[in-house]
């Protein structure tokens, strides 16, 4: 048990296959609250991915697959409250309540909306996007998720820094609510700046989905090897030109693409083994195609249990609908409890009907 335990929530939009930003940007950090005993909510923002919703057939089995990996990765629905956004359906309840003291001006801001605004007029001129056809829930996705923090009380909300904005605007919506209607919600704690944030496999910044440049958990060791090789690496190495060999400082200054190598060397292998290839980079030599097997072998000792419990025969659909039915009971008391405590704050009185 942690000496004082804090109440943590976090969640992950459904995609099928968890890469390796989202495990060392995210995952390994949930295991990690969990193991030191913490009361932590980790969920499925399946109302979240509706804004963004392709492939509506699949949606569901995605979101199974995803919690089988999240098994797999560690999470334990005994320890950790592991469940579905939807099956909370009063987050939607309490999203209602927080619209109502939320400006549009304030939402207008949120990076998220602002990128989709700035790109629709970039593509159609500004005339065409006075009729913002951009929906009024992907406007409200702050709200929505200050409701899932809030819900819950949370002390802290371990996000990348792709979210950081998000829980800062939600503890303004908290603050903004106490202030009005009186101490109701408890106030979660900003975000740190620590998150590792990975890079593409190209190069790019981040390693994301939709970037089409990940490396995935579930990947086998000959799909590792070719997209390890894939890699480009035909640039001079640059002079690093300092002393220390620590990651970041030392990675910025290669060539982007070949930094996303010592970058995963780094998080999978041996200190010894990063070090050793730092030395090879500094003397100049030929040593790309040895990095490349290097790290492709270490990635795939480094899936290869986690492919292991994700294929395990208790680890089923049946298994997860079964946790997720429990949890979601877990949660809602926690969760009612604040919605009433709103209602009766903004005064239209505790449900009538609800124990
Ligand atoms: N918006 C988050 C993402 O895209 C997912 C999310 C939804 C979330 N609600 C949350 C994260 C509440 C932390 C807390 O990654």
């Amino acid at each position: 048990m942690a000496d004082t335990q804090e109440i943590i929530l976090s969640g992950i939009r459904p995609t099928g296959r968890i890469h390796y930003g989202n495990y060392f940007g995210a995952i390994k950090e949930f295991v990690r609250l969990q193991e030191e005993g913490h009361c932590c909510y980790y969920f499925v923002a399946d109302y979240h991915a509706l804004t963004t919703i392709t492939e509506r057939e699949d949606f569901f089995n995605q979101t199974l697959a995803m919690l089988r990996t999240y098994v797999a990765c560690g999470l334990d629905p005994k320890k950790s409250v592991i469940y579905r956004q939807s099956d909370l359906p009063c987050t939607a309840e309490l999203t209602l309540l927080l619209g109502m003291i939320t400006n549009i001006g304030f939402l207008e801001r949120g990076t998220t909306y602002k990128d989709k605004f700035a790109k629709l007029v970039e593509a159609a001129g500004a005339a065409e996007a006075e009729g913002n056809p951009l929906s009024y829930g992907l406007l409200g996705y702050p709200v929505l998720m200050a409701a899932d923090i809030l819900i819950v009380k949370a002390d802290k909300v371990p996000v990348g820094d792709d979210q950081r904005q998000h829980v800062e605007m939600a503890i303004d919506i908290a603050q903004r609510f106490n202030h009005r209607f009186g101490e109701t919600l408890k106030v979660p704690a900003s975000v740190p700046r620590h998150a590792l944030r990975l890079p593409g496999l190209d190069g790019s910044g981040k390693m994301g989905k939709s970037e089409h440049n990940t490396l995935d958990l579930l990947d086998d060791p000959q799909a590792v090897l070719k997209k390890i090789k894939a890699v480009e690496t035909t640039t001079e190495p640059l002079p690093l030109d300092v002393e220390t060999d620590e990651p970041d400082v030392v990675i910025p200054r290669m060539p982007t693409s070949v930094g996303v190598l010592y970058r995963l060397l780094n998080v999978v292998a041996p200190e010894e083994v990063y070090l050793d290839f730092v030395g090879k980079y500094r003397r100049g030599e030929k040593f790309y195609g040895v990095l490349k097997t290097t790290l492709a072998d270490y990635i795939s000792k480094f899936n290869a249990p986690i492919i292991e419990r994700f294929n395990a025969p208790d680890n089923n659909d049946e298994f997860v609908i079964d946790f997720l039915r429990e949890n979601a009971k877990k949660v809602t008391p926690v969760a009612l409890e604040t919605v009433e405590a709103c209602r009766a704050a903004m005064g239209i009185g505790l449900s009538l009907y609800r124990a």
